[in-house]
């Protein structure tokens, strides 16, 4: 018996010597340990041992199988060890290889043209504030001398909130706040978005934005006027830009205009941009109205100024070349990324 445990060890060994991987060494496990393997078959077979020798032979029996159980276990271990490194070997990180970009986000052209718009009026010594989306008819209308039942009134259809507070249709309400603070010289721009109940369409949108103006000071006259906003312009479209002042009407300015530029597309000798004109128009202006002054408690007699609106898209419009409004709303990517 003792003999063919030797031999079983031997065996054993041998094989666990020849096994070149993990499942081989797992077959030699079940060989020799499991149910039915050779030791399992000897434990079976010791009935035929004399019952006095049996405490003896179960002793070898077990030692053989511990020896055998921690042999194929070292040999597991060392080829664990082996797969793991080639694992690690294999499977190495290339840190120098170029990363995955990710995509970044695009200034809006609105937001590009806002800051630029911006930046030449700072750069003039103006301040940049901020008026209210949501005003009273006082402050769109009234106190810039647009009075109840006036017909301009209807040419800016306004989303009524309630019979207190509207939409404000223009940011020129913002002139009105800015005045009633009560500090003078005033340079300012106001910025914002403006809404009127129109249809979306290629030059129509509910929701806009304006860039309104206004400077108030002793002496300021209609040439400083037009030096600020000839400058603005060239700043904006480059040096050989051309302006002219179209008289107009509106009801805070006295005298008012319109301000072209000469088409940056021909140049001046007409095309389609310029609808063959060879102007386009890109602002409203004008010397603030004494009854506009008044009404916020500036003396008209001692102070003057001039205001301005700017239409936000339509800058943005020409300065990029769109031809419909529609694209600055709808935020498809395949457009804002050319910006
Ligand atoms: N608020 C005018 C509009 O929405 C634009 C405008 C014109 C603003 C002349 C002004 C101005 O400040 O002086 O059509």
């Amino acid at each position: 018996m003792k003999d063919k445990l030797e031999q079983i060890k031997k065996d054993a060994m041998a094989q666990i010597a020849g096994a070149e991987a993990l499942e081989a060494l797992n077959e030699v496990k079940v060989a020799f340990l499991g149910k039915k393997g050779e030791l399992t078959a000897v434990l079976k077979s010791m009935k035929d041992v004399a019952p006095e020798d049996r405490p003896k032979v179960g002793q070898l029996v077990n030692e053989t199988r511990a020896e055998i159980e921690k042999i194929i276990e070292e040999a597991q271990k060392k080829m664990e060890t082996i797969k793991r490194e080639a694992q690690l070997r294999n499977e190495v990180i290339d840190v120098t290889l170029p990363a995955k970009k990710n995509a970044v986000g695009h200034r809006h052209p609105n937001t590009i043209t806002q800051e630029e718009v911006e930046r030449i009026f700072i750069g003039m010594g103006y301040e940049v504030v901020e008026g209210p989306e949501i005003e009273t008819d006082y402050y769109n209308f009234e106190a810039l001398n647009i009075p109840a039942d006036h017909p301009a009134k209807d040419e800016q259809d306004t989303f009524y909130i309630n019979g207190d507070y509207l939409l404000r249709t223009q940011t020129s309400g913002t002139q009105v706040h800015v005045m009633e603070k009560g500090k003078l010289p005033i340079r300012m721009i106001a910025p914002g978005r403006v809404f009127r109940s129109d249809e979306v369409d290629a030059t129509h949108s509910p929701s806009f934005h304006q860039i309104e103006g206004l400077v108030i000071d002793k002496h300021i006259t209609f040439a400083d006027l037009k030096g600020t906003l000839a400058e603005f312009a060239k700043e904006l479209y480059g040096e050989d830009i051309k302006v002219r002042f179209r008289p107009h009407h509106f009801n805070f300015t006295e005298p008012s205009a319109e301000m072209d530029v000469s088409c940056f597309k021909c140049g001046g000798s007409g095309c389609r941009f310029c609808k063959g004109t060879g102007w386009i128009e890109i602002l409203g202006c004008g010397m603030v109205h004494p009854n506009v002054l008044r009404m916020s408690n500036i003396d008209p007699e001692e102070y003057t100024g001039f205001a301005f609106g700017v239409g936000l898209e339509r800058i943005a419009l020409l300065k990029y070349e769109i031809d419909d409004m529609r694209l600055l709303y709808e935020n498809d990517v395949r457009f804002l990324n050319q910006f």
